[in-house]
């Protein structure tokens, strides 16, 4: 476990993440381009988000709805929109959801952007699809930055996420989740495995700097 959390507050990259993002770094992917504020999830240095937009790529999302939890940058959001979803995005970083705003605007996307911790806000609404990308290791966030990464001591994010999931979980809905060798799988699969929720995996990809899989919870 030590190991894992070391790797992310390791100085040199955080110092990396430090300089690169000492001011809004801007971002594209299928001709969307966005701003991303330094206080937002970078989807520039990390292997998961490109990996998700890849997958989603594939997919006909044409009139589906789609969650994003958890949106950062948004750039899934949108690219889902522009795929033709009904896109709902929420986070609990509120410099996220602002930019998010604006990068919609420049790209012509209709989405809903939320506020929401988790499913709290969205108590009425279904969805076809449900992706996250969650933050993963065991430390307490020191601020709303950290949310990104840090998902409590305890797994709390998870105890959570997966007590309030079954609800979702209805008529066919796909829910995605992306999760890295480098986080500790076995634990969060059990917290889900209480409630009842199964991972079954969906898509492998790795690259020299680590290996990301794709689950479809059930
Ligand atoms: C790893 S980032 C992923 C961002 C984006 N989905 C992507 O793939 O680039 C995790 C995101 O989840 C958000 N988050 C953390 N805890 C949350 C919660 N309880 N409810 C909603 N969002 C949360 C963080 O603020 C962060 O933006």
């Amino acid at each position: 476990m030590k190991q894992i959390i070391k790797k992310i507050t390791h100085p040199f990259l955080k110092l990396g993440l430090k300089l690169f993002y000492y001011k809004p770094r801007s971002f594209s992917y299928d001709n969307i381009r966005i701003s991303v504020h330094p206080d937002v999830f970078p989807p520039h240095l990390t292997f998961s988000t490109k990996f998700l937009l890849d997958f989603i790529q594939d997919i006909n999302l044409k009139n589906k709805t789609i969650l994003e939890l958890g949106c950062g940058s948004g750039i899934i959001s949108l690219l889902a929109a522009k795929k033709g979803a009904i896109v709902t995005a929420t986070d609990i970083n509120k410099i996220a959801l602002e930019n998010l705003e604006k990068n919609s605007l420049k790209n012509q996307s209709k989405i809903e952007i939320l506020y929401s911790d988790l499913f709290e806000n969205l108590q009425n609404k279904s969805f076809n699809y449900i992706i996250i990308n969650p933050p993963y290791y065991p430390k307490k966030p020191k601020n709303i930055k950290e949310n990104a990464w840090f998902c409590g001591e305890n797994f709390e994010y998870f105890e959570n996420l997966f007590e309030q999931l079954p609800k979702y979980l209805k008529n066919n809905i796909k829910c995605y989740v992306i999760l890295s060798e480098d986080c500790d799988i076995k634990t969060i699969q059990s917290i889900a495995a209480k409630n009842n929720i199964f991972f079954s995996l969906e898509l492998v990809k790795s690259n020299s700097f680590e290996k990301n899989y794709i689950y479809n919870l059930t």
